[in-house]
């Protein structure tokens, strides 16, 4: 065989396995929800809220994965009473494989440590990508939802994950500076391109009625000024215990099954599970394609 005919079958062959792949992942019978949970500023229960979130979607019998985008500030874990030897920074690295990384902290619930990945993740070139692809795409395929818990603020990689999200959790608390700190999320993340998906979950209320007040100020300033929408997910009342959980190091809900503050939980939790909530086209390989190139799904296969 000539050196160009062995290239030749070689280039051939190489394609066909990626075409296998391809269409294995894009076969996959199930595909999980991608939520972000975000905030404007920190300190308001993003990760109080994804950890307890996931619980209350695994009793609705949901399987549910947590990935913890806080690189900077990693917190997940201590949430969740646990400690992860490796991170998603391992997959992106070629180092490990999923299954070492992931965790099953709780039934139905696992948890991946971020480490430095998502930042890599989107900076990621396109050969690196399909690697990551068909690793992430195990976990697409076997999750109900998939929730990143990110940082606060207004930084780049926020705005591609709101944008690449099937749905973007905004938390907020009734403090006008936590309200506004949204209202700047929404209104950066919208300068670049309209913001789909985007629903508002109210935090340490002191009761329904302020959820709701805050709620309606924020949406009305929203859909005026920024012209989108956003719809309500739920409340979560203020509760002293919540910080005493965290150091216990026991997820609330599990702590304290029969609060207030978990009945709210597994509201939110049914309000998605009977809802069906939107997901953009393509899955996670769109998801992961469009937190590189930071924007939608035009360049994917
Ligand atoms: N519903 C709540 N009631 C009382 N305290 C809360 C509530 N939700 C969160 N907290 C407290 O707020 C602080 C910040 O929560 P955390 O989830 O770490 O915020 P973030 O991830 O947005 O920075 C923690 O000390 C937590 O105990
Ligand atoms: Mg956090």
């Amino acid at each position: 065989m000539s050196e160009q005919e062995r290239t030749l079958r070689d280039a051939v062959a190489k394609q066909a396995s990626l075409g296998n792949r391809r269409s294995e992942f894009n076969n996959s019978a199930k595909k999980a929800n991608i939520f972000c949970v975000t905030s404007g500023k920190g300190g308001v229960g993003k990760t109080c809220f994804s950890v307890n979130f996931a619980l209350a979607l695994a009793k609705c019998g949901k399987k549910v994965i947590i990935i913890d985008g806080d690189f900077g500030f990693s917190n997940v874990n201590i949430m969740l009473g646990k400690n992860a030897k490796y991170t998603l920074e391992h997959i992106v690295h070629g180092e490990k494989r999923l299954e070492d990384v992931m965790e099953e902290c709780y039934p139905n619930v696992w948890y991946i440590s971020g480490g430095s990945g998502v930042s890599e993740l989107v900076k990621m070139r396109d050969d690196q990508m399909e690697k990551i692809i068909e690793q992430l795409g195990i976990l697409e395929r076997e999750m109900d939802y998939i929730i990143f818990d990110t940082g606060a603020g207004m930084n780049d990689n926020i705005m591609k994950m709101i944008h690449a999200s099937d749905q973007a959790i905004l938390i907020t608390t009734p403090e006008p500076t936590s309200i506004l700190d949204s209202y700047v999320v929404l209104k950066t993340a919208s300068e670049e391109m309209p913001v789909g998906n985007v629903t508002a979950v109210i935090n340490k209320a002191a009761s329904e009625k302020e959820a709701v007040e805050t709620f309606h100020n924020f949406s009305n300033v929203v859909h005026r000024y920024l012209k989108c929408d956003v719809d309500m997910l739920g409340f979560i009342p203020f509760d002293s215990r919540v910080p005493q959980a965290i150091t216990a190091m026991v997820p609330y809900i599990v702590k304290y099954p029969g609060s207030a503050v978990a009945y709210q939980f597994q509201q939110i939790a049914s309000r998605i599970t009977n809802s069906h909530p939107e997901k953009k086209e393509g899955g996670l390989k769109n998801f992961i394609l469009r937190l590189i190139r930071g924007r939608g799904n035009r360049n994917a296969g």
